[in-house]
């Protein structure tokens, strides 16, 4: 079987037919020192990539003010873009961008890979037999935020009941959980492909673990079973079983060996995978794509850790893996292999920044995997 570990066997690429130019976004807190570092090792691996960095227009960004134009023009004109981190408190300015790269441009997939990668795991729960990617839903569920007063829903609609025939209580909030048909075809359509694409390279078996909660919300998460398996049955040539989620999170820490391609909803794929990332040796290490049909982006799962901005701690880790992930996707998987194999055998060879017990820089850490590209 192929090496799970590669990149190429977590995302389905998608070369352009020019060369491709990439956005790079530093974002709140440590994200410019990581896109910094990974761009740096990007370049060092030689990755036939124009880069343009639209920082300055990034600066001026105020909290929940509307991108500027020009900044569309130049994340939706790129082939893909590379995310540093947003900070979702009152301090962060980078979240409407995080926002724009999900819902301006849409990317509604969005891929969390875990698989074991170092030989000296950090983590208790590292586990040599994961080989796993998380299809997360990203456009919809309950992240865009519709939420509001019950007083007011219940005044505009007093009819509606709950499952047990309830009217719904008369004050505090709600949050609505979005479940759309097309949105369910989308990413169920996208996750048997990726299935049928790890299994057609020797990458794993070909199973789609379809995961939600459709014992309670038969609705919703019934619906959204029912349109995966009818994609993947579609599809075809890949396996497919549906896990309620709890029982999901459970296995993935009693024997992720169990899965390969798990779809699902926003929220649970948020949940599962920094569950999943301890199976990578913990969040410092777990890279991400959000994918559609227009530009992709590529960010750490990992936050923006604004207590160490600024001091060279900052582990680059997890964004040089989210770069490598960037380069499969546009078509150079040997750049690719050969950024996440610098990576790793970086820190396998003790160059560990303080977040992995070690005392590396961001430079120093950045300048060991460089060295190892340039060999
Ligand atoms: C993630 C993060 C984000 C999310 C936050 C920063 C809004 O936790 O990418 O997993 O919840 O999607
Ligand atoms: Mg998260």
């Amino acid at each position: 079987m192929n090496d799970p570990a590669n990149p190429a066997a977590w995302l389905i690429p998608k070369p352009s037919e020019n060369r491709p130019v990439v956005a790079a976004v530093g974002g709140d807190g440590i994200g410019p020192e990581i896109v910094s570092a990974a761009l740096t090792c990007c370049r060092a691996a030689d990755a036939p990539i124009d880069i343009v960095e639209p920082l300055a227009e990034a600066a001026p960004l105020v909290q929940g003010a509307p991108l500027s134009e020009s900044l569309q023009a130049t994340l939706s004109g790129a082939d893909a873009i590379l995310f540093g981190a947003a900070d979702s408190g009152p301090s962060g300015r980078h979240i409407s961008i995080l926002r724009y790269l999900r819902w301006g441009v849409d990317t509604y997939v969005n891929l969390r890979p875990a698989v074991r990668l170092l030989a000296s795991a950090p983590g208790e729960a590292a586990r040599a037999d994961a080989n796993l990617v998380i299809v997360r839903e990203l456009s919809e569920g309950l992240y865009p935020g519709r939420e509001g007063d019950l007083a007011e829903f219940q005044r505009r609609w007093p009819e509606f009941r709950d499952a047990l025939g309830r009217p719904i209580p008369d004050s505090g909030r709600f949050a609505l959980r979005i479940v759309t048909e097309q949105g369910a075809r989308r990413i169920a359509r996208y996750a048997a492909r990726l299935a049928a694409w790890r299994k057609q390279r020797g990458y794993s078996a070909g199973h789609v673990t379809v995961v939600a909660k459709s014992n309670v919300l038969r609705q919703s998460e019934g619906m959204f079973v029912s349109i995966c398996r009818e994609e993947i049955e579609q599809l075809g040539g890949v396996e497919h079983s549906m896990v309620l989620v709890d029982e999901a999170a459970r296995r993935l820490v009693a024997c992720p060996e169990t899965f390969d391609v798990i779809v699902t909803s926003n929220l649970f794929g948020d949940i599962l995978s920094d569950v999943a990332a301890e199976l990578m040796g913990g969040m410092p290490l777990a890279p991400s794509a959000g994918l559609g049909d227009g530009p992709a982006y590529f960010e750490s799962c990992h936050g923006s850790a604004p207590d160490i901005v600024g001091q060279d701690r900052a582990n680059p880790a997890a964004t040089i893996l989210s770069s490598a992930m960037m380069l499969a996707y546009l078509g150079f998987a040997e750049h690719a292999e050969r950024l996440v194999s610098a990576t790793v055998a970086t820190i396998d060879a003790g160059c560990k920044t303080p977040d992995l017990g070690g005392s590396a820089t961001t430079t120093s850490f950045t300048d060991e995997v460089c060295a190892r590209l340039t060999a």
